[in-house]
């Protein structure tokens, strides 16, 4: 090479550069059914947009024989390009060196476009395949992880950091997108653990499967790690342009306005029926989500955990909403732990990025017991009312059915500043359900009685005729309006409109103290 031309030397040098770890690692790769960081690349992007820097930077390490082993590029590959036309900002772990793992150098690549991407108030994406810190390197790669990890705080509700996990992600290959806003993760190829199956089997003997220990079924439904399971890679690339639609680019912007095709005044008289006679009895509430939302369009945030709750994005007349509704159909929406963990991220980052929240309301309470106690329901269910209580977006919330007890006031009521409320005619809005209400204040009027149980049957009836409906709230102007389920798209569109200039502010303070 060194008897090249200048320009022949380079495009010598880039064409093996492209080439990352050799042609055998790349069939190796492809054989795993898995694409090379630079097709990943290729799909996630606007055609031709990528821009790639640093693609010959090399490690600078000399033990154990290291300094044989160099890769121009060193396993990741950096840059900008556009997505749907908007600047973003692109890593992507080379798996076919040195299996992803991170060097100094690799870091390097990678801080330098996480700043370039704070600058300019542009979204990260980084593409995730990696054996974690590069154990050749020593501390050097760990001083490597801490300034990608300090840079992904500084960057948490600047600008949207999103991660996709596409292999096998191990030690600090996995804290990083725990950081970032959302995680996608492909469900053949992809784990996320802080130490593989070998060493858990070496400190606590314990075998388990790599898919069993950090698979992406089990952190999408069990751990909540990661927001999104994808049954390939392209649809992993895809779901990442389709989920930046919805928000800007970044805390100083709005999210795009799309063009609108469904009409602002269109009914939904299948509401008017969706809610069933008997209280009890659950029905979806997807169902309701749907038919609101502009062309049914829902993009559904973490929907296989903690599924007592919904949250995601939809767009009402083009602009962007985050959807936040309890669930009837499991557990009766009740809200336990997980349940509020999930939904005060999303509130947390709506909020963060100017997103609108719509929250739609029917939720029994929280649940209790000694498992959800013992776990720190107090604690946990807190983030959630801190979420709320914090947002200074537009919040909106209509209540569908139950608004019992703590519930009530947690999932953004007048009370925690919501902006509009409204209900529906079916809303029961009270400290607690009928039953329960009145074996608390007439157990003892009960029991002195000659038929306890129709006593209680006539309280609860009575109880019922006065508190299992929206008028009392609304007599006290803590609802605004009560509304037809129908018209729920319209008032909606026109609620935004109302709060489309709003602007609200949190006393000044270093940060609040979230009960974490
Ligand atoms: C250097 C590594 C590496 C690493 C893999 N390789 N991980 N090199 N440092 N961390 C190399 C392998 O030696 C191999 O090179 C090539 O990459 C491919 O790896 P394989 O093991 O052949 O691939 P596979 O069977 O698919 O297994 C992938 C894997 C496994 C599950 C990721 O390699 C693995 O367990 N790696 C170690 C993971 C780990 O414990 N990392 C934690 C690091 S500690 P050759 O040349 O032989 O083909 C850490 C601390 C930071 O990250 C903490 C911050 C909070």
């Amino acid at each position: 090479m060194e008897s090249l031309k200048p320009l022949d030397k380079l495009r010598a040098r880039r064409a093996k550069a492209l080439m990352g770890g050799g042609e055998k690692r790349i069939n190796e790769q492809h054989d795993k059914g898995k694409l090379t960081a630079r097709e990943r690349i290729a799909l996630l992007v606007d055609t031709d947009s990528f821009e790639e820097f640093d693609i010959f930077m090399q490690h600078r390490s000399n033990y154990f024989g290291m300094d044989k082993t160099v890769f121009d590029g060193d396993g990741v590959i950096t840059g900008s390009a556009t997505i749907n036309g908007r600047v973003v900002y692109v890593f992507a772990q080379d798996f076919t060196v040195f299996g992803g793992s991170l060097s100094k150098t690799y870091a390097d690549k990678i801080c330098k476009i996480m700043d370039m991407a704070l600058k300019n108030g542009c979204p990260v994406i980084g593409l995730n395949d990696s054996g974690g810190a590069r154990i050749q390197e020593g501390v050097d790669a760990l001083a490597g992880y801490a300034e990608i990890f300090w840079r992904n705080v500084m960057s948490s509700g600047v600008v949207p950091q999103i991660s996709a996990i596409l292999g096998p992600c191990a030690g600090g290959a996995v804290y990083s997108p725990a950081i970032t806003d959302f995680v996608v993760m492909e469900k053949n190829n992809s784990y996320m653990f802080v130490t593989g199956p070998k060493v858990v089997k070496t400190v606590l003997n314990e075998n388990v499967s790599t898919e069993d220990l950090g698979g992406a079924k089990i952190h999408t439904s069990k751990s909540g790690v990661a927001h999104f399971l994808t049954n390939s890679e392209e649809e992993t690339l895809l779901l990442i342009r389709k989920l930046l639609s919805y928000m800007p680019s970044n805390n100083m912007e709005d999210p795009p306005v799309y063009p609108n095709p469904d009409p602002l005044t269109r009914p939904c008289p299948e509401l008017n029926e969706i809610i069933p006679d008997n209280p009890n009895k659950p029905y979806d509430i997807l169902d309701v989500i749907h038919p609101i939302v502009d062309e049914g369009q829902f993009l559904q945030v973490m929907s296989n955990f903690a599924q007592n709750i919904v949250v995601g994005f939809a767009r009402l007349n083009g602009y962007s909403v985050g959807i936040v509704a309890n669930q009837p159909k499991i557990l009766a929406g009740v809200i336990d732990i997980d349940a509020s963990i999930k939904a005060a991220r999303f509130v947390r980052f709506c909020d963060a990025f100017n997103i609108p929240l719509v929250v739609l309301e029917d939720v029994p309470g929280f649940l209790p017991g000694t498992s959800q106690e013992h776990n720190g329901i107090i604690r946990n269910g807190a983030k959630l009312l801190f979420a709320f209580a914090e947002a200074t977006v537009p919040k909106i919330t209509v209540i569908v059915r139950k608004a019992y007890g703590g519930a009530y006031c947690v999932m953004n009521s007048r009370h925690m500043r919501a902006d509009l409320v409204y209900a529906w005619p079916t809303a029961e809005i009270a400290v607690m359900g009928p039953k329960g209400a009145v074996e608390v204040i007439f157990r003892k009027e009960a029991k002195e009685s000659d038929n306890p149980k129709q006593v209680l049957l006539d309280r609860e009836e009575e109880y019922r005729e006065t508190f299992a409906n929206p008028y009392r709230a609304a007599e006290r102007g803590y609802i605004d309006d009560i509304i037809e389920p129908a018209q729920t798209r319209f008032r909606l569109i026109r609620a935004l409109e109302m709060l489309a200039n709003k602007k609200d502010s949190i006393p000044p303070r270093k940060h609040g103290n979230i009960p974490l």
